[in-house]
């Protein structure tokens, strides 16, 4: 238990690491809060209409979540590996260094799922593109990318990871409130789009 402690520990650091925020920083993109959906992950930094900077948080965002996950597995087994992911999600949805506002955790559950079992995170993955692209909504795809993660990991007889990605389809929800408030009045922008 002491073991699982530390990932858990480890797990969450790595995933309150809030690259969107650090990238726009550095980049010197303006100030993520007062853009767009004030979201401090890939699809509100492509708002402030830098590709490169969109496409890094994505892939640091979705690395850390992976990174918590391999490190764990490889150091201390499965049951590691499995809090480490879902601690990384935690981190990213609540960094003590935003005082816990942070992100929608869809990046970093995109990693950690890939990580956890790569063919359902790869179709998880598909599944959002799919989705994003027919929609052109950014919550759609994950919206619809994390419910059916549940799905493919029923399909692809991975059961091991069901409860995980079922609560982490929760969160999700749970974290895209406003999105899905502004779904359902019609008000939600299109990827890329400033508003
Ligand atoms: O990954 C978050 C995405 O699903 C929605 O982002 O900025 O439109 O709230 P945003």
């Amino acid at each position: 238990p002491a073991g699982l402690v530390l990932w858990a520990v480890i797990g969450y650091l790595l995933g309150s690491i809030p690259f969107g925020m650090l990238l726009s920083k550095v980049m010197g993109l303006g100030d993520l809060r007062s853009i767009g959906s004030g979201n401090i992950g890939a699809t509100n930094v492509l708002r402030t209409g830098n590709k490169a900077a969109a496409a890094g948080t994505l892939i640091l965002d979705g690395g850390k979540g992976a990174v918590a996950v391999l490190l764990a597995r490889w150091l201390a087994g499965e049951d590691a590996a499995q809090l480490a992911g879902l601690m990384a999600f935690l981190g990213h949805c609540y960094p003590v260094w935003l005082r816990f506002r942070g992100g929608k955790g869809v990046a970093t559950f995109l990693g950690l799922v890939l990580a956890l079992s790569w063919p359902v995170g790869l179709m998880s993955c598909a599944t959002w593109l799919a989705a994003a692209a027919l929609s052109r909504i950014s919550s759609v795809g994950a919206l619809v990318a994390a419910l059916m993660s549940t799905a493919w990991m029923v399909m692809l007889r991975d059961y091991d990871l069901t409860a995980l990605t079922l609560a982490l389809t929760l969160l999700i929800f749970w974290r895209h409130r406003s999105n899905i408030a502004r779904l359902r009045d019609g008000s939600e922008s299109r990827i890329g789009q400033k508003g």
